[in-house]
């Protein structure tokens, strides 16, 4: 791609649920790797993403809790946005479509498209709740399925049989809103004629033959069965309204119509693009994006959404004039959980927030990379993420930079010894270096993101066999010059593999970075620093730490075995996230305070800190993971809160008993504390 400008989106996932593992290895972490990219390549890059706030779902969601969809869409909103912040999810702006800005802009769409002509309208009679005095979406209306005769299948599947069906195919078909029987009334909708379009959206994919093969083939069956016209307004009370003006001009109430939210929704990219660069301080900024020709734009997406992305919204981008087309959409297939009959209507999947409570971020990522579902389904094992992370993050990526930067400290004073002749083992590490930049950015380039995880970890992997054969622990005896340079030349590999694993791995990349105590990573990082041996001689390494901490067998069995019981536990055992906590509930919890009497760091972990607490009359230990946001000196004296009947574990063999209440939003973590003096032992309710 020569263009200038790279302007990468992932779909604006709905905020209707958390985020699953599944989410994540479609259209996030490939974007993700890929934006990242484009920076260390200097290149001008802008990653947009954000929350998709409208749509049935939604609604029905908010029904059932009995709460505005309002409150529902806050309510993931936030979540989802601290979910992908944890998992390291560099956007540049996440925006959301309830959002002013959203509806102005795609009203304004609209309106553009309606006075182009570009709209055709039809009136047909639609299933209306006479008690709610509603048009009811398929989702809305239920009945007995003619299929299987099941009673209780929707306007538009059988969930017991599977078979897609319409409304009017249900036998004795009511509202799932009131339970009334619905009646046929008279409605007027907007459709875009997508066949207009296809002879313009045919020769400009033909343009494209570097697309997926998957993502071609989708739409080429699109393209034979002839596309159809598609209504773009709905009749429901929640979206983004049909603008009066257009209506009023086709003689038509716009009261309760809204646009469909898959008109609305690829809007979005836009509208987020604009409150970015408004935030920015440059309010025009995002038609350098949009509306500039020099822009690649880039859609990453789930196979599922290839149909938006690939024929309807960019008919809408045709027909409107003034926006660039994609150029192009690397969509993925799906992830599927091995042992999981996985459903996130009835919350059976694996979440991405409780995952990375256990599980470091850069693991996950390293695991859904390396078997990314690009061109077909893949499976997640939590056997396969035992084994990423166990033989290769850490027994060869963590092995190589830990062993060397322990050797400098141990052997060199920690400083980065002298760089003498080569010989050819030397010269075939440094040539290998360069042939991993090469390789893994020519991959990332093709999107194709598992070949380029397997080669940045064959040159860690090459490292790390080159650190065997030099043998420094021998030449450190007998040819201290020739240590000295292999040592010099492992730092200098360290210090390439953070930037060649930047995109894949970030967090382990600035680990080594600062340990390589560098300045802030994001403004000196280069793609074309890999391979070349910027570091001096005499350059310090800092506080060495352990990059990965192997995971136990026992924990991965409990981890399956805990997943079969959530496969077989049924709907009902299986809602692991009820909505609310009752009154009863909340003071089964007893939180007290407590002072810190004295601390230490717990060996061998970056995160946790060992606390011998006062709780009243009782002096009890606790493990908490606040290593890396305070030292033990400061946690000394301390007033803090716990939750002191917790079951007592064991973290990394120690005893913890109690927990104590930190606010953690990823980047920074503050403890929760009384605001003014209070004795230990007290009740906080
Ligand atoms: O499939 C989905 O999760 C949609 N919310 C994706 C929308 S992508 C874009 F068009 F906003
Ligand atoms: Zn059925």
């Amino acid at each position: 791609m020569s263009k200038k400008r790279y302007l990468i989106t992932s779909a604006l996932p709905y905020a209707n649920g958390p985020l699953h593992l599944g989410h994540l290895a479609g259209a996030y972490l490939p974007a993700d790797i890929y934006a990242r990219y484009c920076r260390l390549k200097k290149r001008d890059t802008l990653y947009i993403c954000g929350s998709d706030e409208h749509g049935v779902p939604i609604m029905i969601r908010a029904r059932s809790e009995g709460v505005p969809p309002q409150e529902i869409v806050d309510r993931y909103h936030f979540m989802n946005e601290k979910s992908f912040r944890k998992f390291g999810m560099s956007f540049d702006y996440y925006g959301r479509t309830s959002s002013p800005v959203h509806h102005q802009t795609s009203q304004d769409f609209f309106r553009t498209l309606a006075r182009k002509n570009l709209f055709v309208l039809k009136t047909d009679k639609q299933l209306y709740d006479p008690e709610a005095k509603m048009f009811l979406a398929d989702r809305f209306v239920r009945g007995t399925c003619p299929v299987c005769g099941y009673e209780d299948a929707y306007g538009d599947q059988c969930e017991q049989c599977g078979s897609s069906l319409s409304p009017a195919d249900l036998i004795n078909p009511r509202s799932a809103i009131t339970d009334a029987e619905p009646v046929l009334k008279e409605s007027t909708h907007w459709y875009l004629p997508l066949a207009k379009f296809q002879p313009k959206l045919e020769k400009w994919i033909s343009g494209h033959p570097e697309w997926r093969p998957n993502v071609r083939g989708q739409i080429q069956s699109w393209f034979s069965n002839g596309l159809k016209d598609r209504a773009v307004t709905r009749d429901l009370p929640w979206g983004v309204a049909l603008p009066e003006d257009v209506a009023q001009a086709a003689g038509v109430d716009a009261n309760g119509k809204v646009l469909y939210v898959w008109f609305d929704a690829p809007i979005g990219y836009i509208s987020a693009t604009k409150e970015w660069a408004a935030k920015k301080g440059e309010p025009e900024l995002w038609k350098e994006y949009w509306q500039n020709p020099d822009t690649n734009l880039i859609h990453f997406i789930g196979k599922d959404n290839i149909v938006f992305h690939c024929l309807i919204f960019p008919a809408m981008l045709m027909g409107h004039g003034d926006y660039v087309l994609p150029e192009n959409v690397p969509a993925n297939e799906f992830l599927n959980i091995k042992g999981l009959k996985f459903s996130t209507s009835r919350g059976i999947a694996l979440w991405v927030e409780d995952f990375l409570e256990k599980y470091p971020a850069d693991s996950l990522r390293y695991s859904l990379a390396i078997s990314m579902p690009e061109t077909r389904d893949a499976d997640f094992s939590w056997e396969d993420f035992q084994a990423k992370h166990n033989n290769e993050l850490a027994d060869i990526l963590g092995n190589f930079v830990n062993r060397t930067f322990i050797f400098v400290r141990n052997y060199f004073g920690g400083k980065l010894p002298h760089l003498g002749e080569l010989d050819d083992l030397d010269q075939q590490l440094i040539d290998r270096l360069v042939q991993g930049k090469e390789k893994v950015g020519r991959a990332i380039d093709e999107f194709q993101f598992k070949e380029a995880t397997r080669q940045f970890m064959d040159v860690a992997r090459f490292a790390n066999k080159y650190f065997n054969d030099q043998e420094p622990w021998s030449t450190r005896k007998n040819n201290p010059e020739k240590c000295a340079t292999t040592l010099n030349l492992c730092t200098q590999t360290a210090y390439s593999l953070a930037i060649l694993m930047n995109p894949i791995l970030p967090f382990t990349s600035a680990k080594i970075w600062k340990m390589l105590h560098l300045p802030d990573e994001s403004d000196r990082a280069n793609w074309e620093d890999i391979g070349t041996l910027p570091l001096e001689e005499g350059h310090s390494i800092e506080d060495i730490e352990i990059l990965f901490q192997k995971i136990p067998e026992k924990v991965i069995k409990a981890e399956i075995e805990n997943m079969r019981k959530l496969s077989e536990g049924g709907p009902e055992k299986a809602e692991t996230k009820p909505a609310f906590l009752s009154f009863d509930e909340f003071r089964k919890m007893q939180l007290r305070t407590a002072r810190v009497l004295s601390a230490e760091k717990v060996k061998g972990t970056d995160k946790l800190m060992k606390l011998r607490i006062e709780v009243g009359e009782e002096e009890r230990q606790i493990v908490a993971g606040i290593a890396q946001h305070y030292s033990p000196k400061e946690m000394v004296g301390k007033t803090i809160i716990i939750v002191a009947n917790l079951q007592p574990a064991k973290i990394r063999g120690i005893e913890s008993n109690g927990m104590l209440l930190a606010v953690n939003d990823g980047d920074t973590l503050a403890l929760v504390q009384p605001d003014r003096d209070v004795p230990s032992g007290k009740p906080v309710s």
